[in-house]
């Protein structure tokens, strides 16, 4: 049980856990991948007792989204099916198509999406991945980290999110 200080009063919250942490993620010119090795050499130093797989989307099957205490879906945003503001294709042929029947069972989840202001749908990834994690029986454990525009030189908003979710989710030893 954590106490966490609410006002003037000590209340008991508790606190989703994880020993676990199962990353799933796509890229296609690397940036979602750069942003996902800058969270996991945070994670690491920061919480070392937790256990972090990563896979790419395509190597994903459905019942894989059931690993880990906590499921993170990263996805930049592209013209996947000949319009703008799509999951990048792997993502998309994971989330909509293999796993479209999947019941994530009130696992918590976390979202990372990409885009560019150069398109009208900027970062439109985070409503596909939110929509899936909403229709599919999932729990949104932190508000999405959005990046826009080049994520090298953006590191230390992957590292403040990550600080944010380690306050929101509490790390077990495995
Ligand atoms: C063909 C193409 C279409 C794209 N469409 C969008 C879009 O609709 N909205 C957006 O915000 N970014 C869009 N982007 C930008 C990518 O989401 C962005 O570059 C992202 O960082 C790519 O990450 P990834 O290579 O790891 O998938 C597009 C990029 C390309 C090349």
């Amino acid at each position: 049980m954590i106490f966490r200080r609410n006002k003037n009063r000590y209340n008991r919250v508790q606190l989703p856990t994880m020993s676990s942490l199962h990353i799933v993620y796509s890229t296609s010119t690397g940036h979602t991948e750069h942003v996902i090795e800058t969270l996991i050499a945070f994670l690491q130093e920061k919480a070392p007792s937790l256990t972090i797989e990563k896979q790419y989307a395509e190597q994903v099957k459905s019942e894989d989204l059931l690993r880990g205490d906590v499921l993170l879906l990263a996805s930049g945003t592209w013209n996947t099916g000949g319009s703008e503001g799509q999951l990048n294709i792997r993502m998309h042929a994971l989330l909509k198509e293999r796993a479209k029947d999947i019941d994530l069972q009130k696992k918590p989840c976390l979202l990372i999406s990409l885009g560019d202001s150069r398109y009208f749908y900027t970062a439109r990834a985070t409503e596909h991945l939110t929509q899936f994690i909403l229709q599919h029986n999932g729990i949104s454990a932190a508000d999405p980290l959005i990046m826009v525009n080049d994520p090298y030189g953006q590191e230390e908003k992957v590292t403040k999110w990550g600080e944010k979710v380690l306050g929101k989710i509490s790390v077990l030893s495995a």
